[in-house]
């Protein structure tokens, strides 16, 4: 059956005005406005370039995270270090021994990677093995390097 056009234009008319009247005479926000984002999402902004905060490792002092079970945050420089791939990782060398977990160590050491990095978590999460679990090998997926910038967003969280 064929619906005639005229009504269907005034049927979308009054579902429109009625819109208007809920909104209450308030603009209707634009897609740049909701978000951290001061642009289009049909853009592709170039990323803020923020110098890092550390030197080479063995010459920072490392930072307390701000709440348990957070990443601490990388003190050092790591342009050498990133990208990590399946033939070369870095961080392991530094950072991964089963025989130092739990340990602490003396100043400019790497601080070793914890027990929970031993841990498979989802199929035995009871288990400490000796070897790095494989949903640990990509650590810049949590570890990210101290930088000097702003916060995107005001709080209290350092
Ligand atoms: C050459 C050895 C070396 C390499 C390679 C290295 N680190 Fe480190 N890392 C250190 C040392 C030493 C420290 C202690 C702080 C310092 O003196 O810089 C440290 C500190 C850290 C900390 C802070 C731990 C804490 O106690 O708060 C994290 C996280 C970390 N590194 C992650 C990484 C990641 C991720 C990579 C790879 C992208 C990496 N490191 C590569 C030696 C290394
Ligand atoms: C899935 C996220 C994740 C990945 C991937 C990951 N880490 Fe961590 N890491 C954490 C969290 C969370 C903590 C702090 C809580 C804890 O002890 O598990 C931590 C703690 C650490 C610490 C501090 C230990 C201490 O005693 O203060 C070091 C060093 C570290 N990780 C190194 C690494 C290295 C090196 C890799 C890569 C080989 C890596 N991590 C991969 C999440 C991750």
């Amino acid at each position: 059956m064929m619906i005639p056009l005229k009504p269907m234009i005034l049927g979308a008319a009054a579902l429109l005005l009625s819109g208007v009247a809920l909104a209450d005479g308030e603009k209707p926000v634009k897609d740049q406005d909701l978000g951290l984002a001061k642009n289009s999402v049909f853009d592709t902004p170039d990323p803020i370039v923020a110098p890092p905060a550390g030197l080479e490792p063995g010459e920072n002092a490392t930072v307390e995270p701000y709440a348990e079970g957070i990443p601490p945050t990388i003190p050092h420089e790591v342009n050498d270090y990133l990208p990590i791939r399946v033939d070369e990782n870095a961080c392991i060398e530094c950072h991964v021994d089963p025989d130092l977990v739990g340990q602490s160590v003396e100043e400019g050491e790497p601080t070793p990677a914890p027990a929970s990095h031993f841990t498979d978590l989802r199929r035995a999460p009871g288990t400490l093995t000796r070897e790095l679990i494989g949903a640990r090998y990509d650590c810049s997926q949590c570890h990210v390097p101290q930088a000097e910038t702003a916060p995107l967003v005001e709080n209290e969280i350092r």
